[in-house]
């Protein structure tokens, strides 16, 4: 077996475990973990280009909700030199196996210090550090509308002006709780929808669909305004019902 093939089966084996290890979790724990497959590579490129389009200028980047980091890997080498990168993780084996990937990426040998890893809710973390771009992995519509408000403030106050927040929706989430759910559980997605409808009315900048993920998921991408603050208090946006 030649260098290319071994190396090579070691990132499908790497894939391959990390993908029963999120399945594990989403059994586990399926609210919080959202999915029961990572992100595409596809999915993953389209939720980091905002880092790509900044240029060569170092950047402050937040990854929320990071899973087993298929994200982060398409996230490490599109930082530039100077750049940091925090990462904020709920689950504990999680973060741990983020860790590890930190610690062992070619990338960031010898400078693992760029790149840190929160063990905590996105909702609690204050880093004191204004960012030029955020990425949410976060399952939104398995939140209450009034945790999902209080995400997206903190992610609107986190920015820095001009900066830009990308989050993703899995397509057709709604009809299939229609059908597997009961009818609360259907309102309270309905309830979420709203609730980022408000936002995306406002902030949006660009949608786009990946059909190469399972399931297929559309991609939103917001900006901070340069000169509108953000709204203060939960509830502001459009009468939202909780
Ligand atoms: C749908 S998975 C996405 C994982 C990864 N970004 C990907 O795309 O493959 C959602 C992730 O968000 C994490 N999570 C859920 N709620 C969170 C919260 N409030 N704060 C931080 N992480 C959270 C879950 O543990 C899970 O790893």
């Amino acid at each position: 077996m030649d260098e290319w093939t071994t190396s090579h089966d070691r990132v499908l084996a790497q894939r391959n475990a990390e993908g029963w290890m999120f399945l594990i979790e989403a059994a586990r724990d399926l609210r919080t973990t959202g999915a029961l497959a990572p992100s595409s590579k596809a999915l993953a490129r389209l939720l980091t280009d905002p880092v790509r389009e900044h240029g060569i200028r170092p950047l402050n980047v937040l990854e929320a909700g990071a899973g087993t980091g298929s994200v982060t890997r398409a996230l490490i080498p599109r930082l530039s030199p100077g750049s940091r990168l925090d990462i904020v993780e709920a689950n504990p084996r999680f973060a741990s196996q983020l860790r590890h990937l930190v610690r062992t990426h070619p990338q960031l040998a010898g400078q693992n210090e760029r790149v840190h890893v929160h063990h905590t809710l996105v909702e609690q973390l204050d880093t004191g550090r204004p960012y030029d771009v955020i990425v949410s992995g976060l399952p939104f519509t398995n939140f209450t509308p009034a945790q999902v408000e209080t995400i997206m403030n903190r992610y609107l106050e986190m920015l820095h002006p001009g900066g830009t927040l990308t989050y993703f929706a899995y397509r057709g989430t709604r009809y299939a709780r229609a059908l597997t759910s009961s009818r609360a559980q259907f309102r309270r997605h309905r309830a979420v929808e709203e609730v980022l409808a408000g936002y995306q009315h406002r902030y949006a900048t660009g949608r786009w669909t990946v059909w190469a993920n399972l399931p297929p998921a559309d991609v939103w991408q917001l900006r901070r305004p340069l000169d509108a603050p953000v709204p203060a208090e939960p509830g502001v946006l459009a009468g939202v019902a909780r």
